[in-house]
């Protein structure tokens, strides 16, 4: 991995560290928070360590691709080996289960927030193994259509079948809060009873989560990028409602459910951020569906038991214009070719976009001009930087005016 990138990377990590650890120090939470800033280091250490000595077991078993942006050239004709997010979640998992037996184990780690949030509400042991499911059957989906390549209608799919030990489990709140300005405007009440509508919510937001990154690629270093940058800005996210400056209704219970997401997405950011650095442009190693589904359901698992999943939307903003850019060949209404990538000028050794491909990627570089990979990579995270800043800054202030 280039060394502005990485140093990048590593700023954007260590400040939303520093930010949770002040919010953490504030209200007394530190100890609880210092344990899963250590294991998230680990898992990043094991992640780097281990990705390289397994990436050509994976190669040998047949699990490699092209790299399609270098056609024609040498690197192009090297296989690259695949699926490699398959190191990175198994190694997340393994840290999650450390956290949960650091705290003591059973649902004393889950429930015991320390005295701090002590005694609101947070999520139950059964919530967390249900969610825990989801994420681990979604990084088996991921990897069961690595090795098979599945057609597109059934890779939609997944995701539901996936998201099912959480559907089937929960019982937290099925209400959402109506906008200020609409309940004025009909005069009903605040909240809003969706009953079995919400299952349905929480079923369409995995779908939408795991998917939406997974169009969102095909660039070195773009899938597991925007993951990280999305992590570190939910990160931000938790960590000011972990101390929350405003006037809220339920001051313990919105710390414990940001606390508990934390815990859910440092370990996340830190795997990543392992398997960024070897995915970086010219990636030594590819990440694989099992990676795109694994984000996905690890974002969607964490915000709605989290409850800030209508937050974690306004982090997606630029897989959400792909995702709507992209419609057209999503449906079928326009054909959509196997893999939608720019074209590759040997020459120029740039990167040109092309029309008939509908999505951001080629987008950006149809208004831009012709651009080499790793710009292009660097832009379209840039990109995502300012949106995420932009989504925070939204939920932000205009929370005051909705809520
Ligand atoms: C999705 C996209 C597809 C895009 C592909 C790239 C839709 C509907 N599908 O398909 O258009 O081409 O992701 O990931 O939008 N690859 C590279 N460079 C990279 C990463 C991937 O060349 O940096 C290529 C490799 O050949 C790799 C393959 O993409 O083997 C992985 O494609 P896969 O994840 O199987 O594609 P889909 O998720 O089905
Ligand atoms: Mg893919």
């Amino acid at each position: 991995m280039g060394a502005g990138p990485t140093v990048a990377a590593s700023l954007g990590a260590a400040a939303a560290v520093g930010v949770t650890l002040r919010s953490a120090a504030a209200v007394g939470v530190l100890p609880r928070l210092l344990s899963t800033v250590v294991l998230s280091a680990a898992g990043f250490a094991a992640t780097h360590h281990f990705i390289p000595r397994l990436a050509p077991l994976l190669a040998k078993a047949g699990l490699v691709g092209k790299d399609i942006n270098k056609k024609g050239t040498p690197a192009g004709d090297t296989p690259v080996p695949e699926a490699l997010g398959l190191v990175a979640a198994t190694i997340y998992l393994i840290v999650l289960c450390l956290l949960h037996g650091a705290r003591g184990g059973g649902s004393r780690a889950v429930t015991d927030l320390e005295a701090a949030v002590r005694p609101a509400a947070v999520v139950g042991i059964e919530l967390y193994t249900a969610a825990l499911s989801s994420v681990t059957f979604m990084i088996l989906l991921g990897f069961a259509d690595d090795v098979l390549d599945l057609k597109w209608r059934y890779k939609l799919a997944l995701p539901l079948v996936a998201a099912l030990p959480l559907l089937v489990y929960y019982d937290g709140p099925t209400t959402i809060v109506i906008p200020r300005p609409v309940r004025e405007a009909l005069g009903v009440g605040r909240l809003l009873p969706l009953g079995v509508l919400y299952h349905v919510y929480m079923a369409l937001l995995s779908i939408f989560c795991t998917n939406a990154i997974n169009i969102y690629a095909g660039i070195n270093g773009l899938e597991a990028g925007q993951s990280v940058i999305i992590a570190a800005f939910v990160l931000a996210h938790n960590a000011m409602n972990v101390d929350p400056t405003g006037p809220v209704d339920d001051a313990l219970g919105l710390r414990a459910n940001h606390l508990f997401s934390i815990d859910l997405v440092m370990p996340f950011a830190a795997c990543t951020l392992g398997l960024l650095a070897h995915n970086w442009f010219p990636s030594a190693v590819f990440v694989g569906d099992t990676f795109c589904y694994f984000a996905g359901m690890t974002f969607a698992m964490a915000a709605i038991l989290g409850h800030y999943s209508e937050t974690l939307l306004l982090l997606f903003i630029p897989q959400l214009i792909n995702f709507v850019y992209s419609l057209p060949q999503l449906v079928g209404i326009v054909p959509c070719p196997r893999h939608r990538l720019p074209r590759y000028n040997r020459e120029t050794k740039k990167l040109e976009g092309i029309a008939s491909h509908l999505n951001l990627v080629n987008l950006v570089l149809l208004m831009t001009g012709p651009m080499t990979e790793q710009h292009l990579c660097v832009l379209l995270l840039a990109f995502q930087v300012v949106c995420c800043t932009a989504g925070l800054l939204l939920r932000r202030f205009a929370i005051l005016y909705i809520l």
